[in-house]
């Protein structure tokens, strides 16, 4: 049951809610998680309702395929009686008025450009936010610390803070919240997972996709403030938490926080950190051509499409223990995992032989795989060892990554969503090495399309 009335998505007819918000609520509506919810959308489009309803049909469409009678039945209802508003949210006025006539609680969902929502925001005045309202609030959140900061004091005197939901979507992945499950309700792996066991961590997610048409956002933000300010740094906080007390919005965010406030990435940069951007090459059989040429991009900003760093965690547990946060576009294969390395056994009896590799255990972001990787004796002499992989395949969620992040937010349950001193704290962490970048102190590298990442030979 929703605690919030009408969901209210700004920038309906925009790309973001398309492609993910209106999929996402769709199968939290047919799965009878949303139920009596009011959809409505505005945009400064001027779109008919018709227009709007065939956007929402559409989607709900895909998920009516799966859906029981009941869940059929909730998706047409919801897309029957959902409106649009053509509005300038932007204006004094617009925003207000719809806060005003629509049935509360409402949650605000601002699919929109940063600097957008930003100004729809600082236009709201207090008296103008009934309580209970939500703003829900997509990333980037601010372009660095000072602004993130500035963001939340005007969010703080619209809302109070467990009713801002500042959405990352990675938290609503099913294997990322795993790792919770994985390291507080087993018992084996606590005793270990600390620097005296673990060697390295690293975070890996390698897309095989290029600009896909977003060079308007992408070339602005490149790698390191497109997925790791955000995605990964959450996960690395996620593997690396002290054990919270409960699964609670307030012990887990707590937690995730604390872990943030000490990590940091350490010069010099050219060692602690790598960046590059794609010349033109063949990915899955389509010629790209070189980033630098796609359109809407600007050569001069010299926009990373590659991002790597090394973040250290300055406490008793991770003191010495590199994080390695990679991210990169277009890419030959697609990798998307975070790979724990532990350290070698201190002492290898003598008289086995084959290999002795350090374990690792891997947990797949898409596909959702975990794997621990040990040794065993291998065929034939039994003292020779030998790699083996324990497998299992995940569970796939019944819910989307957004549909998970709208639950949060339709339920009133801050859990899944980025809490305002841990928005603040991503950006500090990685802000230094964006002055350095912006400063030239560590070069472009390059690399091809459909590589793996490496600099090419010629280069
Ligand atoms: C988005 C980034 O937040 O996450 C994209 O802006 C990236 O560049 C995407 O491709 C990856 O998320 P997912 O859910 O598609 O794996």
């Amino acid at each position: 049951q929703t605690t919030v009335k009408t969901l209210l998505i700004l920038g309906a007819s925009g790309d973001l809610t398309g492609r993910l918000l209106l999929p996402g609520l769709a199968r939290l509506v047919a799965t009878g998680r949303a139920t009596g919810l009011k959809l409505v959308g505005a945009g400064s489009d001027p779109w008919s309702g018709d227009q709007w309803r065939e956007r929402v049909r559409t989607a709900f469409d895909a998920a009516a395929e799966t859906a029981d009678g009941a869940g059929k039945e909730a998706l047409a209802a919801t897309a029957k009686s959902t409106e649009y508003h053509q509005a300038d949210v932007t204006a004094d006025g617009p925003l207000a008025q719809l806060l005003a006539d629509l049935e509360g609680p409402v949650a605000v969902y601002f699919a929109l450009p940063p600097q957008v929502s930003q100004k729809a925001c600082e236009i709201l005045r207090p008296e103008q936010v009934p309580a209970g309202t939500r703003l829900v609030m997509e990333k980037p959140f601010g372009s660095g610390e000072e602004s993130a900061r500035e963001l939340n004091k005007t969010l703080l005197t619209l809302v109070p803070e467990d009713h801002i939901h500042r959405v990352d979507h990675f938290l609503g992945k099913a294997t990322v919240l795993n790792i919770l499950g994985l390291r507080f309700a087993n018992n084996f792996l606590e005793p270990v997972w600390n620097r005296d066991h673990i060697a390295k961590v690293e975070i890996i997610f390698e897309e095989d996709l290029a600009l896909e048409g977003r060079a308007r956002y992408y070339d602005g933000a490149g790698a390191l403030r497109d997925m790791i300010q955000s995605h990964l740094l959450q996960i690395m906080a996620l593997l690396a938490i002290e054990p919270p007390a409960t699964i609670g919005e307030r012990d887990l965010r707590d937690a995730i926080a604390a872990v943030l406030r000490a990590s940091s990435i350490k010069p010099p940069y050219t060692e602690s950190t790598r960046r590059a951007r794609y010349l033109a090459g063949s990915l899955n059989g389509r010629d790209v051509p070189d980033y630098t040429a796609e359109e809407g991009v600007d050569p001069d900003r010299n926009t990373e499409t590659l991002a790597e760093v090394h973040v250290g965690i300055a406490n008793w547990r991770w003191k010495g223990v590199p994080f390695i946060l990679r991210s990169g576009k277009a890419l030959g294969a697609k990798r998307k995992e975070a790979v724990v390395t532990f350290r070698p056994v201190p002492h290898l009896p003598a008289g086995f032989t084959g290999r002795d590799t350090p374990n690792t255990l891997r947990i797949g972001f898409g596909p959702d795989t975990l794997e621990l990787d040990v040794d065993v004796n291998g065929p034939g002499d039994i003292f020779s060892l030998d790699r083996a992989a324990l497998v299992a395949e995940l569970n796939a969620s019944e819910l989307l990554p957004y549909g998970e992040v709208l639950e949060g937010v339709l339920t009133g349950d801050p859990l899944l969503s980025v809490r305002g001193d841990t928005a603040e704290e991503c950006w500090r962490i990685v802000e230094p090495v964006l002055a350095a970048w912006a400063a030239g102190k560590v070069p472009l590298g390059e690399y091809r399309a459909g590589s793996g990442g490496a600099a090419p030979k010629e280069a």
